[in-house]
């Protein structure tokens, strides 16, 4: 039993104060994180239990002790000592990795500084994933429960993601909602609860309902124009009652989930039919940017990629509005029906040069990237960022074996950045299975 830690009684994270290796395990596996821990001035040892990884000593621990963190990454440990005023401690630690050939960084901060102690928490308690291979929540956790409610986002958060999708279309009063159509009967029940409120195209528009009407709806799984499900094996028809959320409700979700476990997943919203909507008097760029600076979203660290397909939305937002958020390019198939955009051209050498001179990733359909895999590393000389979609195991194109030979094709022999899935747990198992 070891008390150094305790001499920060009174500090408002009992997270990080904790006693003995054991206590330290138990956070560990509490958040799913893939770290190991311990280990005082003769290191020994490293052993595996459960999926961690003891860096162990025989020797009885006296006063000042130092716990030593070490994440695992593939063969490579990361060696940082949380309670450092035994430089003894920190530097027999260190040569022990430094000798084993691993790479040695060393927690920030002073000796003694508590920033120490809260760097290695913020490992501790980060999705035992890469940063370099993003896991994008399609829609929420899509796969297992009604794309785009807050119970789908919830899960996702939960599976691990690292940034959570939502697609936006406005109220009629202006209010951003989280949908993928600008119609409403594919995931809703509008046609039972607004039987007359169709257009004369026979189709329920979300921008002809207030949010308050919008709120009277149960979403569903969603359907095909028949009412049969589009992908037959997810969630039951008539069996739920899940609504329709706001953007600002997701936004709440996600920043009061990383308040409470200290992780940090972003969101990555894209505004649906951006030239659609200025048509029928709803203007998007501006209303979103201020929504997200009002959540803290700003400058060009936030947690956030901002998408779009429509080139000039994102050009606006850029150039007009003058964020400096992360903004993607989404680059669909054929042209953008709005505005005739051509998305082929884009996905060009010098079609990707234009893009990254106003934004700082692509997100190409995946078939692009197939069809030419030379892209991602062009997109790469010009640094973007690439985010390809969609990832579904319940709908594998037939070259691919199963799910994860897809995922795997992608991450790391097309060398894609991130990419968007409606099966959040199966990309963040395959990627630590990777690591
Ligand atoms: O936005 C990229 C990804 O979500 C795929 O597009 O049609 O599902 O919004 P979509
Ligand atoms: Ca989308």
């Amino acid at each position: 039993m070891h008390h150094a830690l305790n001499q920060h009684e009174g500090v408002s994270d009992p997270l990080y104060y904790c006693d003995n290796a054991e206590a330290v395990k138990e956070i560990m596996k509490s958040h799913d994180a893939k770290l190991a821990i311990s280990g005082h001035i003769h290191i020994t040892d490293i052993a595996e239990e459960d999926g961690l990884y003891e860096v162990s000593c025989p020797a009885t621990c006296s006063y000042p002790c130092a716990y030593t963190v070490c994440e695992l990454s593939g063969s490579e440990f990361t060696v940082e000592v949380i309670w450092y005023d035994n430089e003894t401690v920190r530097d027999v630690a260190k040569q022990e990795f430094i000798d084993a050939g691993k790479d040695v960084a060393q927690a920030e901060g002073e000796p003694s500084d508590r920033n120490a102690v809260l760097n290695i928490g913020a490992i501790m308690i980060s999705p035992a994933i890469t940063e370099e291979k993003l896991v994008i929540a399609h829609r929420g956790a899509s796969g297992y429960l009604p794309e785009h409610t807050l119970e789908a986002y919830a899960l996702a958060y939960g599976m691990g993601a690292d940034y959570i999708e939502p697609d936006l279309v406005l109220t009629k009063d202006g209010v951003f909602i989280c949908l993928h159509d600008i119609h409403l009967e594919s995931t809703t029940n509008v046609e039972e609860v607004f039987p007359d409120r169709a257009r004369e195209d026979g189709r329920w528009y979300a921008a002809d309902f207030t949010l308050s009407e919008i709120k009277q709806l149960k979403v569903h799984e969603r359907t095909n124009t028949d009412s049969t499900a589009v992908f037959a094996g997810r969630f039951p028809q008539n069996n739920s009652d899940f609504e329709v959320p706001t953007f600002a409700e997701i936004l709440e979700l996600i920043q009061g989930l990383n308040k409470a476990t200290g992780r940090n997943v972003g969101i990555y919203p894209e505004i649906k039919s951006p030239t659609w909507h200025a048509a029928e008097g709803l203007p998007m760029e501006e209303k979103l940017l201020d929504l997200l600076a009002q959540y803290g979203y700003e400058g060009p660290n936030a947690r956030i990629y901002v998408q779009s397909s429509e080139n000039h939305s994102l050009r606006m937002m850029r150039d007009d509005l003058g964020t400096k958020l992360p903004l993607v390019q989404l680059v669909d198939t054929g042209n953008n029906s709005d505005t005739g955009e051509n998305y082929s051209s884009m996905v060009t050498q010098e079609g990707l040069k234009e893009i990254a001179t106003f934004a700082d990733g692509v997100g190409p359909y995946k078939m692009y990237i197939e069809a030419n895999p030379e892209l991602v590393q062009w997109a790469h000389d010009d640094g973007l960022q690439v985010h390809t979609w969609t990832m579904r195991a319940d709908s594998l194109p037939e070259k691919y074996s199963d799910f994860t030979e897809e995922l795997n094709q992608f991450y790391f022999v097309y060398g894609v950045d991130g990419l968007f899935t409606d099966f959040t747990d199966r990309a963040v198992a395959f990627l630590q299975s990777a690591n």
